[in-house]
């Protein structure tokens, strides 16, 4: 079932209701808000897994509403485990989606045999408003760091639709322009899905924030001429050592602004850091189809059957982050200790 939704008000990406989770249909926009209503942990599952609902931080809450849903139809012990494996292995590289399915998956073993789906939508729904909160504490640290920027640089998708609230690195874009000191923000198209071209506009044309779109080639160049006072991009996985897995192009980005000495920062909430994971180079990167290369919104752009490589992320060392921005205050500068200090805040 679908349903439009209202194109004024907040952005809702996603909301439980009357047992279903209804998400805006992302792989639709910017050209149709139509939400979908999902009912099981497969259809949550195959959601995440074609893009209808994306973004490190939303993924999670997703995944977390997913194992309720389908406590809901089948409160098994069975059910439970087959709901999780899937969820869990919906997408590889975002750190949120394990750590909700692992957090609602213990409430619901908590809450006992005749307990078990309300546990775990009460979790999925805590886990949901302290995202909500966590997006606003981020954009309060995030701008108060980035002050003086005037023109910003960010890749890929990272507001409301990214996650829960205002989102990561656009929620504190959009603080920066509340507070009345932005000119600019350069979006990238970031190829080959298209968040910046699709998503960040829309976002930024709701929000009523001004903003140029590029090539992402163009970037590095622009970064080179002086177009950006800075560069704030969000994370899909933080390594306990402060290396970060984002969209890719975003290692790149993050080279320029090096070369250039501006800022180039982070922004994501803790549930996004993995401390189990010590270094960049073990996170594993999403390999995904290669037709996504091969074509540009169903057309063909090169040879049918073209070889193509397609990562969808890429890692960025720690030492080329100025800083990372969570709900829990900024890190600066981004190492093993600086992290291990900010999670035992
Ligand atoms: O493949 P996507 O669109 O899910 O990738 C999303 C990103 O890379 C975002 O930059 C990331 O999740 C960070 S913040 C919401």
């Amino acid at each position: 079932m679908t349903a439009t939704q209202s194109r004024t008000g907040p952005l809702i990406a996603l909301r439980y209701e009357a047992g279903a989770l209804w998400a805006l249909d992302q792989t639709r926009l910017p050209f149709e808000e139509r939400e979908l209503a999902l009912r099981s942990a497969e259809e949550v599952a195959a959601a995440i897994r074609r893009l209808s609902i994306r973004g490190a931080p939303l993924i999670g809450v997703a995944a977390a509403y997913g194992v309720a849903l389908e406590l809901a139809r089948d409160p098994d012990s069975y059910a439970l485990e087959r709901a999780c494996d899937v969820l869990r292995n919906a997408r590889p590289t975002a750190a949120n989606l394990a750590w909700a399915v692992n957090r609602v998956e213990a409430a619901a073993l908590a809450g006992g045999p005749g307990k078990r789906a309300a546990a775990a939508l009460a979790e999925a729904i805590a886990i949901h408003a302290a995202e909500e909160h966590a997006s606003v504490a981020m954009a309060r640290n995030g701008a108060d760091l980035l002050a003086d920027a005037r023109r910003i640089m960010t890749h890929c998708n990272t507001g409301a639709l990214a996650a829960p609230g205002r989102g990561t690195a656009l929620g504190v874009v959009a603080e920066l322009a509340d507070r009345g000191g932005l000119q600019n923000v350069i979006v990238t198209e970031s190829r080959p899905l298209l968040q910046g071209a699709r998503l960040t506009v829309y976002e930024l044309s709701r929000l009523g924030i001004a903003h140029e779109l590029i090539v992402d080639s163009a970037a590095a160049g622009l970064i080179a001429d002086g177009a950006v006072d800075a560069v704030i991009v969000g994370c899909d996985r933080v390594a306990a050592s402060g290396d970060v897995a984002n969209k890719v192009g975003t290692y790149g980005l993050a080279l320029a602004a090096h070369a250039a000495g501006i800022p180039f920062v982070v922004a994501g909430p803790t549930s996004t850091i993995d401390p189990s994971c010590t270094s960049g180079n073990l996170i594993e990167i999403e390999e995904r189809d290669p037709d996504e290369v091969r074509t540009a919104s169903g057309q063909i752009l090169t040879i049918p059957g073209t070889s193509c490589r397609n990562p969808a992320f890429d890692i960025t060392p720690a030492r080329l982050l100025t800083a990372l921005v969570t709900e829990r205050g900024t890190v600066r500068p981004v190492s093993t200790e600086s992290v291990a200090a900010l999670l035992s805040r």
